[in-house]
């Protein structure tokens, strides 16, 4: 039985991934590297130092220049997230947040990003998760399954009581590596491994992806 919903943020809940993007895109520009939305995309979901590794490819640079820069593209990042409001939950993401709760399922937010807190205030929605797994929280990023593992652990339940939502491929591997449900969102290209793949959250309704999962499952 599930008991607990853990969800990705970033690209789930709202569209940082955007922002993301544009604070890297900022960076790359200024260091005058090629970078453009389609060398983006394998970036969704990996950590800080793992995305500025794949922008940088093979050029060599010093440990405080890799950190200088994780910085500048934070710094962007930072701003570009200050505007961010309730106004910006993508759709069905309040409505889910409220049928789970009325049902009496588990909350986490499990992303890799250090600004997830941050986030989750301006977004308004701290008091309706139970738990905040972020890029605090555990040392190996995804794919592994160390992060998801640490909010089910909040959770005070087993993988296999959980379901992730997740955005990005290297988020279905993690929470496949957990054991856990997965509930994909966005192109089969990109998360076509999970259980379940649906283009977003809008119109989502718990009772009928439990119905779902219990189908894969069979
Ligand atoms: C999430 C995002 C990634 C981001 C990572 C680290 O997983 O999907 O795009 O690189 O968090 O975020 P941070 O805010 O700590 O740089
Ligand atoms: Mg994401």
């Amino acid at each position: 039985d599930i008991r607990g919903v853990i969800f990705d943020l970033d690209g789930v809940l709202t569209d940082t991934a955007e922002y993301h993007y544009l604070a890297w895109q900022q960076l790359a520009d200024e260091e005058g590297i090629p970078f453009n939305r389609q060398a983006n995309e394998p970036l969704r979901g990996i950590s800080r130092r793992a995305s500025l590794m794949m922008i940088l490819g093979n050029r060599q640079y010093s440990e405080a220049e890799i950190e200088e820069m994780m910085e500048r593209k934070n710094n962007y990042y930072i701003e570009l997230i200050q505007t961010i409001s309730p106004k910006d939950l993508l759709p069905g993401a309040i409505a889910l947040l409220d049928e789970l709760r009325q049902n009496g399922i588990k909350t986490a937010i499990g992303s890799a990003s250090k600004n997830a807190r941050m986030v989750v205030e301006r977004l308004g929605i701290a008091d309706q998760v139970d738990a905040i797994a972020d890029g605090y929280s555990v040392q190996q990023p995804k794919p592994a399954p160390d992060l998801f593992l640490y909010a089910a652990n909040q959770l005070k339940l087993a993988p296999q009581q959980c379901v992730v939502f997740e955005d990005a491929a290297a988020g279905i591997e993690a929470a496949l590596a957990a054991k856990m449900w997965t509930v994909g969102l966005g192109p089969s290209e990109r998360v076509g491994s999970a259980h379940i793949v649906l283009p977003s959250l809008a119109g989502v309704k718990w009772a009928e992806l439990q119905a779902k999962l219990s189908d894969v499952s069979r």
